[in-house]
């Protein structure tokens, strides 16, 4: 007997065996991990001698058998307490979670290293990914790694920077005409047609489970304590919702008591989505169909998992955000300048999102915030080169410098 209970469809709560399923045949509702939570005997000493990486929680991922880890040291990211910055905004517990350290310099290191394990576990020979950008190189890395054949599926116009990274891994990447939408949907037929685990799309149901160990992390990392606060930036939806996922799992083990994380959700506004339906006070969401965001990793026009989103966010009395370009890319430098920590677009977007909360009084002084920092400024250094200054060209000469240092 395995440690997965069973597939739960989110939608009608039917229950599926744990294969290769990733909606529910019933009324075509996503489908959850569900584990047999009473064997899990984790105390808050249970992790002094696990690995330092996302697997350090095995228990709770969907993996049953070990040997089809695929491991690249992802995860076990630093918490930093941003007393720069926090003093700057009025806040005496922010916290920044710098998952910009992965080893493909994104979160997606997370769900991708669950999705292609799960790969290998249920016996499939190649694998891929739709991707905003950052999920490219992650899927492609884990699929050399594992020896697994690899299709990456994006859209035009991702930074060129995600694409030579991805493509350094030796995938096959497919670069589809059209929206990121548009590139799901044509990896999603490739998926059926050729036995391709694709981790975001046929695999979603295992692969989302990686981005809970975000915030196992973070509650450990807290003492395993919960925050009030986590600002997230938002495409999918799916890391959201699955940390939200996991902190109800904490709760259910009895690791930590009952959690009131007030979740903002952080989109770009060429982008929202999520934000709109929010305002708006809708229970569904409107499709963006031409997304317009320096934020180009979450540009998602159907977020897959946005009516899951909009439901945490109202129960736990949350928020929703959105960031122009001007203030995303002011977001990048002042992270930059207060922490030291330089994040692609989606970190400008937390940070513009934060200042949001702290401007409309969202925020108390002394509540313990979370910024999740998901991806690296070098992977989108096109989002920020424009709105710097040039370097200062000179002839090796000190005087120069002197001229320079006395200005
Ligand atoms: C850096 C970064 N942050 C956040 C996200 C949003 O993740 P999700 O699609 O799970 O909402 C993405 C998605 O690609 C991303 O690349
Ligand atoms: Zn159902």
């Amino acid at each position: 007997m395995g440690k997965i209970s069973h597939l739960e469809c989110r939608e009608c709560h039917r229950h599926y065996p744990a294969e290769k399923l990733y909606f529910c045949p019933e009324c075509f509702g996503p489908l959850d991990v569900k584990y047999r939570c009473e064997e899990v005997d984790w105390r808050k000493d249970s992790f002094q001698h696990a690995p330092k990486n996302l697997w350090r929680y095995l228990e709770l991922l969907p993996i049953e058998d070990e040997s089809n880890i695929v491991n690249i040291e992802a995860g076990y990211t630093p918490l930093i307490k941003a007393t720069n910055l926090g003093r700057l905004l009025g806040l005496k517990n922010l916290y920044i979670k710098n998952d910009t350290v992965n080893p493909t310099f994104s979160f997606k290191d997370r769900p991708a290293g669950v999705g292609v394990s799960k790969a290998l576990e249920l016996g499939l020979k190649s694998v891929g990914c739709a991707s905003t950008g950052n999920l490219a190189a992650a899927t492609a890395a884990y699929a050399a790694k594992a020896g697994l054949r690899c299709y990456i599926f994006v859209p035009r116009g991702v930074e060129p920077e995600k694409i030579t990274h991805a493509l350094t891994y030796s995938p096959t990447v497919i670069e589809v005409n059209g929206s990121y939408d548009t590139a799901n949907r044509i990896a999603a037929q490739a998926a059926e047609a050729y036995e391709i685990g694709v981790v975001n799309i046929n695999l979603r149901t295992y692969y989302v489970e990686g981005s809970k160990t975000l915030g196992f992390e973070v509650a450990e990392q807290l003492n395993w304590r919960t925050p009030d606060h986590i600002v997230a930036p938002v495409g999918s939806g799916a890391m959201l919702h699955a940390i939200s996922k996991g902190f109800e799992e904490l709760e259910q083990i009895g690791l930590i008591s009952s959690s009131k994380v007030k979740f903002t959700a952080a989109q770009g506004r060429g982008c929202a989505p999520i934000v709109e339906a929010f305002r708006k006070g809708l229970d569904f969401v409107e499709p963006v169909e031409h997304p317009n965001t320096i934020a180009k990793s979450l540009a998602i026009g159907e977020p897959g998992d946005g009516v899951y989103v909009l439901r945490k966010l109202r129960q736990s009395g949350g928020y929703a955000e959105d960031v122009s370009d001007l203030e995303i890319v002011e977001g990048i430098k002042l992270l930059a300048k207060t922490e030291g920590i330089f994040s692609e677009p989606a970190g400008g977007v937390v940070i513009g999102a934060l200042k949001r909360l702290v401007e409309e009084g969202r925020i108390e002084s002394d509540e313990t915030v979370i910024c999740l920092i998901t991806g690296s400024g070098l992977k989108a250094a096109e989002a920020i080169t424009p709105h710097l200054p040039q370097p200062l060209t000179i002839e090796p000469e000190l005087e120069t410098v002197a001229q320079i240092i006395a200005r």
